[in-house]
């Protein structure tokens, strides 16, 4: 029997496993699966915890969500097509949910069916290794302090790209009398409430830890770019300058001449892609972007088709981007698509990759990302979804923060898989302290 490793149980790994309960349910006979997952729970990131830096068993802790994190993107954009945000909570939400909403609601279809016995957690890959057959998958038992090897055919590395951070240096550092930390580190805005924060960073990190910073009562935040400005009209008590130069004591001193003072300097500077589990030449080698080479259709490792990566893209669309591809790699598991020669994966991937090179505007990547799952959805039996409206929410969602950065999120938009329209939420983000589901659901009638 045919057997795969399924390396994280985060949203990717969980589209992999529901793949395949979605094949057995139609009578298909599936691979047996081994599902690993570091943590002691199902989720990824949206596994919030507290903890930052090691774990109990001094394991690097993942989770980069913080608390009071709501989604940056509209909800009907993510939205799973075979299992609506009606059918989760039966009724139709708001658009912009609290990150204990979305973890409801990932977690609720795989909760449905059988797959958590196929989850070892607390279970750390440590090597892979292709012997020119198959797969010798190492792991460690981080409970029980035991390693074991077994062996697989297939591996699918699905272990997310933003938990390990890129921390680069600057001048003064070393002397800061403040806090220096990474957003991965972020847990919770109230630490910085009447502290004057300086924000290293231009990408949604950089934009939302800025503003969790200001809604929860910092003093100032101050935004440093280096290559492009976010340029949102940021309220009052926040700004955007031009790229740190060093820090003096106290004091930031930036490129563009201005100087602020600092109690706490916060690095939303990104993330590495990071494999140590895996060799060199079967090593997915990239920065954040919206096609990483050396991937068939964003999946495939282009010199061993054995090998399958999901999620490995910069994201506008994620979820159901998920689920295409776990669903067409789970068919070229089970030998219903055909990998085609080497010079085809050549041609495929060099085309995704050269057109992504030019790509200039949001809304380009918007269209190209939108494209790329368009093609992976008619490759395999994964159900319909409208992309077309996915495609025009996203723009209509860009354009809203660019009218106004605070109130984005209080926008309504149409599910692509149900049609129904998310009420609008009872208060405005700007006002909403409470991020508990209980609080984001219970819409009290009198406020509709
Ligand atoms: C701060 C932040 C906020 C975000 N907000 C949103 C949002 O609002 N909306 C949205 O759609 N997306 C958001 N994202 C994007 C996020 O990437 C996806 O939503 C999603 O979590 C990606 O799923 P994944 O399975 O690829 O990775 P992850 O969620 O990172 O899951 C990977 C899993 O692999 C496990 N793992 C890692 N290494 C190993 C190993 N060696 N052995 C065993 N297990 C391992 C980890 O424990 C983890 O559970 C956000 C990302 C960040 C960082
Ligand atoms: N739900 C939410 O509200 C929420 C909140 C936070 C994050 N997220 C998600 O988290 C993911 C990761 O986002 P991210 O912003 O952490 O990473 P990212 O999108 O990869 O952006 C990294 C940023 O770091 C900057 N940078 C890198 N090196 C730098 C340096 N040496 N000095 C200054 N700036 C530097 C980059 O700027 P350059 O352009 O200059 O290289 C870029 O702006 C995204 O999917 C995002 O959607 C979601």
């Amino acid at each position: 029997m045919t057997k795969v490793a399924i390396i994280g149980a985060g949203p990717c790994g969980l589209s992999t496993l529901r793949s395949f309960e979605q094949a057995e349910k139609k009578g298909e006979k599936i691979p047996e699966i081994v599902c690993f997952d570091k943590q002691e729970d199902w989720g990824g990131l949206w596994n919030y915890s507290w903890r930052t830096g090691s774990d109990q068993y001094g394991d690097p802790v993942p989770n980069s969500m913080y608390r009071y994190l709501w989604s940056n993107g509209p909800k009907e954009c993510l939205e799973f097509a075979d299992y609506s945000f009606d059918e989760h909570f039966g009724k139709p939400i708001p658009s912009f949910p609290p990150r204990e909403v979305l973890y409801d609601y990932i977690l609720g279809r795989v909760k449905k069916g059988n797959s958590k016995n196929k989850i070892k957690f607390s279970t750390t890959v440590t090597s892979v290794v292709y012997n020119g057959n198959n797969f010798e998958v190492t792991y460690r038992d981080k409970k029980n302090a035991t390693s074991s090897t077994e062996v697989f055919d297939y591996v699918v590395v699905a272990n997310g790209h933003f938990s390990v951070p890129f921390i680069p240096e600057y001048p003064g550092m070393k002397a800061f009398p403040g806090r220096i930390m990474h957003s991965h580190d972020f847990r919770d805005a109230e630490e910085f409430r009447d502290k004057n924060v300086v924000v290293l960073g231009s990408s949604y990190s950089a934009e939302d830890v800025a503003l969790q910073c200001h809604k929860y009562g910092a003093k100032s935040v101050t935004i440093a770019y280096r290559h492009n400005p976010m340029g949102f009209n940021w309220p009052k008590g926040m700004k955007e300058v031009y790229h740190l130069d060093r820090l003096e004591g106290n004091k930031a001193i930036f490129k563009d001449g201005h100087v602020q003072e600092a109690d706490a300097v916060i690095l939303c500077t990104g993330y590495l892609h990071h494999f140590p589990f895996l060799p060199e030449d079967l090593k997915l080698k990239t920065g954040n972007r919206l096609y990483p080479p050396k991937l068939y259709k964003g999946v495939v490792w282009q010199n061993n088709h054995k090998l399958m990566y999901l999620g490995m893209q910069d994201q506008f669309h994620t979820f159901n981007m998920f689920d295409c591809q776990a669903w067409f790699a789970r068919d070229i598991i089970m030998g219903k698509i055909k990998i085609p020669d080497t010079s085809e994966i050549e041609k495929d991937i060099n085309k995704w990759v050269s057109m992504e090179e030019k790509l200039e505007s949001a809304d380009q990547m918007i269209d190209f990302q939108t494209e790329y799952t368009k093609e992976l959805h008619t490759l395999s039996d994964y159900p319909k979804i409208d992309f077309e409206l996915i495609r025009k929410i996203f723009k209509e969602w860009e354009h809203h923060k660019v009218e106004n950065i605070m109130t984005y999120r209080n926008k309504s938009f149409s599910s692509p898989v149900t049609g129904s329209i998310g009420p609008k939420h009872h208060t405005a983000w700007e006002v909403a302290m409470d991020d508990s589901l209980k609080t984001f659901l219970d819409q009290p009638k009198n406020k509709l």
